[in-house]
């Protein structure tokens, strides 16, 4: 099918963007690759050998809790020490301006809170970084920015120099095992430890959160729907833009690879191929207007 005629059109876009009033975001690690940080499925997606996702399950914090531990450990380093984009303020500032903007992010990196994002207008879907949980029992501590998290994890807060690879990414050298025992106990219960308060492969999400956003869907017809820098493959994020699609609702992809959906559009539909951290500012711009400094908005 030949896809809609202004599909990549930001004038026809920022048109439908005028009359908005309900917005939803589906965003994935494709948003904070500008600010630094490996997708999940490109290039980078490995770590020593394993697959990302491999890492990301129950059954491997299980087998070997110092090393997803490590997994963990070094991505909340790599997150402390980059910067919200200007995809992430763009975003901030489109909640600020539309009180009927809802976004929806599997990124764990805790990239949009820094960006000011307001809470009431954010649902991290896949948890964050920054939360601690236990895999026993209820505990969970927001918030903690520990960097290492605890002794044990110190590999995986080191300082390298430009050009240079941090020795814990080198698949040729040995990693010196974490005994169980190094990793910090739930405070609360005697029988679990203390693991990222992020959601692994296998788990559920949370409910609560998850019947949240359905009513927000359920309350009226969506007007756009973003789904920025993600391959769509991870469910429920992936269904979010068909389950919000009603009958004027213009699902807009922006991505490196959106020239491949292009087939896939409805008529009201957009796609446009690029970095988000450079596309967001631009399409929502009659909004939000344009940035002061470091791609943030007053
Ligand atoms: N701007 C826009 N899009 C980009 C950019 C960029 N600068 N860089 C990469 N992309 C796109 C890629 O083309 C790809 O479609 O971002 C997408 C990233 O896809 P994934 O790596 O699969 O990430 P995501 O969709 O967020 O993964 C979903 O899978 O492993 C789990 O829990 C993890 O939350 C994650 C979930």
């Amino acid at each position: 099918m030949a896809p809609p005629k202004n599909y990549n059109s930001i004038p026809a876009f920022h048109a439908k963007l005028q009359s908005a009033r309900r917005i939803l975001a589906v965003c994935g690690a494709g948003l904070s690759a500008a600010s630094g940080l490996p997708t999940f499925r490109g290039p980078g997606g490995l770590w020593r050998n394993h697959q990302a996702t491999d890492l990301a399950t129950p059954e491997a914090f299980e087998d070997d809790p110092g090393l997803v531990w490590l997994f963990y450990a070094y991505r909340r380093h790599m997150a402390l020490n980059v910067k919200p984009n200007p995809g992430h303020h763009a975003l901030a500032a489109l909640a600020e301006k539309v009180p009927g903007f809802l976004c929806l992010s599997q990124n764990v990196d805790g990239l949009h809170p820094r960006a000011g994002h307001p809470p009431e207008q954010l649902r991290l879907l896949h948890g964050s970084l920054f939360d601690i949980k236990c895999n026993a029992c209820g505990w969970i501590q927001k918030d903690n920015y520990d960097d290492p998290f605890c002794p044990a994890l110190a590999a995986a807060a080191e300082d390298v120099n430009p050009g240079e690879t941090l020795p814990l990414l080198d698949p040729s050298k040995e990693l010196a095992d974490i005994p169980r025992q190094e990793i910090p106990p739930c405070p609360q219960c005697d029988r679990g430890l203390q693991r990222p308060g992020v959601v692994w492969f296998g788990e559920p999400l949370d409910e609560d959160m998850l019947n949240e956003v359905d009513s927000w869907i359920d309350e009226g017809e969506v007007d756009i729907v973003l789904v920025i820098g993600t391959s769509s493959q991870v469910y429920p994020a992936a269904g979010y833009a068909e389950q919000a699609r009603g009958r004027e609702t213009s699902v807009v992809t922006i991505n490196l690879d959106a020239e491949d959906e292009v087939r896939r559009l409805r008529s009201n539909d957009f796609a446009f191929a690029g970095d988000a951290a450079v596309l967001l500012p631009k399409l929502l711009e009659p909004i939000i207007g344009t940035p002061v400094t470091d791609g943030t908005y007053a």
